[in-house]
């Protein structure tokens, strides 16, 4: 199984903790889409004819593009692609302040058939310290009228680690978000990003950065909520209910083929992974002239290796000893059977049977542990 990604790089606002590829003037949107289309064509044998059966709208907000161009997206992916409709997920990520009753209507007739919400919090007053562009009561809105309008898979994204939020306002959240009974949630930890306002902020002395005490208080309190409330920690920051994994998702982190078009989209062919040009100008020309507007690089077996560790680790399936030993050999296999032991030791993973997970505790130092596995060079092995 095989997915496309499509980055719409485009918002409103700047968010001010957000560093993914986005430009706030809309100027070039109709010249980009016809550049997206033209990618998507050239570049058919991709995944060579691999049955497809996800695609995700990512961004930037995919919310402010029209219905129509988002269908005129599918008909092209649909007219050079193989795709399983009757399993499909197409995913779009909405900002709430984009979702009006009517849009959210045409977006289900269009084919959409999950809504990732981008709702960070319940409360006004962390929507403002992130400089978020909608309110509250928005998000409600946008959450009501996509299940009445016969969305059943909605997943919301949540922020916590937020300067100022208090435990208590961030248990309010999970409450609140109890009330939807939603398939599907993401919460990610504040991280403050380089080029970002709140990076120049921190730096200027204007704000305080985020906490590390506070981040994993929460991270404790929402991983109680969710076992309580029947939801699968089935990655760091992802919860479902049982059965309701996201399936785009799930693909990159099992490490099947994806390919993302757009500007900023990287795309996996499991022996090289290619980088789309940030720039929406630079995109556009280069799709234009048929000049290179990707980057690329083949994977080597250590970085294909480090590539399964990490995003493996993170997932509830764990890291896989005897899979890694197929996949790469017994040296690798031995490598991290070595490696792992002071954390096995310290209680951060735990073995079953040829698989390391990640204990509570480890899950607040994964990106430690994570690279504490990782082999630089071959004098690692
Ligand atoms: C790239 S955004 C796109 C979604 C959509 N534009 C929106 O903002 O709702 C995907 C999600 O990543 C999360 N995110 C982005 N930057 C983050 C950061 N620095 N710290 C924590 N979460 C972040 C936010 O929850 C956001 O909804
Ligand atoms: S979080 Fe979403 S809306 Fe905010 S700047 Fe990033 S992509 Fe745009």
């Amino acid at each position: 199984m095989a997915s496309i990604y499509i980055h719409i790089p485009y918002c409103r606002q700047a968010c001010y903790y957000c560093n993914f590829h986005f430009s706030t003037s809309l100027q070039t949107k109709s010249e980009l889409l016809d550049a997206l289309h033209l990618e998507l064509i050239h570049r058919k044998n991709y995944l060579s004819g691999e049955k497809i059966s996800t695609i995700y709208f990512g961004g930037g907000t995919p919310s402010l593009l029209e219905v129509d161009e988002i269908k005129k997206i599918i008909e092209t992916i649909d007219r050079n692609y193989n795709l399983e409709w009757d399993k499909m997920e197409i995913t779009l990520e909405a900002n709430p302040d984009d979702l009006k009753k009517e849009k959210i209507q045409d977006l289900y007739s269009a084919g959409i058939n999950r809504l990732s919400i981008g709702v960070q919090s319940f409360f006004d007053t962390d929507l403002k310290t992130l400089h978020r562009i909608h309110n509250a009561e928005q998000s409600h809105q946008c959450i009501q009228e996509a299940q009445q309008s016969g969305f059943d898979n909605i997943t919301i994204d949540l922020i916590y680690g937020v300067q100022n939020q208090s435990d208590d306002i961030w248990m309010q959240n999970l409450e609140t978000l109890k009330n939807y009974n939603l398939p599907h949630f993401s919460a990610y930890a504040l991280t403050i990003e380089p080029k970002t306002a709140f990076e120049k902020m921190i730096r200027q002395g204007k704000i305080t950065g985020t906490d590390d005490d506070q981040a994993a208080r929460q991270f404790l309190v929402l991983q109680q909520w969710a076992n309580e409330q029947n939801y699968l920690a089935y990655e760091i920051s992802n919860y479902c209910k049982p059965g309701h994994f996201s399936k785009h998702n799930t693909g990159y982190w099992l490490g099947e083929k994806y390919l993302g078009a757009g500007p900023s989209a990287h795309s996996f062919n499991t022996h090289s992974r290619q980088w789309n040009i940030a720039n929406n100008t630079k995109y556009i020309q280069s799709v234009k002239n048929n000049d290179p507007y990707y980057e690329m690089e083949t994977l080597s077996d250590i970085s294909q290796y480090n590539e399964y560790v990490m995003t493996s680790l993170r997932t509830m399936w764990g890291c896989d000893i005897s899979l890694i030993r197929d996949r790469f050999g017994l040296a690798f296999a031995n490598e991290i059977t070595k490696s792992s032991l002071r954390y096995v030791s310290d209680n951060l993973l735990f073995k079953k049977d040829h698989k390391l997970l990640l204990t509570l505790a480890g899950k607040l130092l994964a990106d430690n542990i994570i690279s504490g596995l990782f082999i630089l060079n071959d004098n690692d092995l």
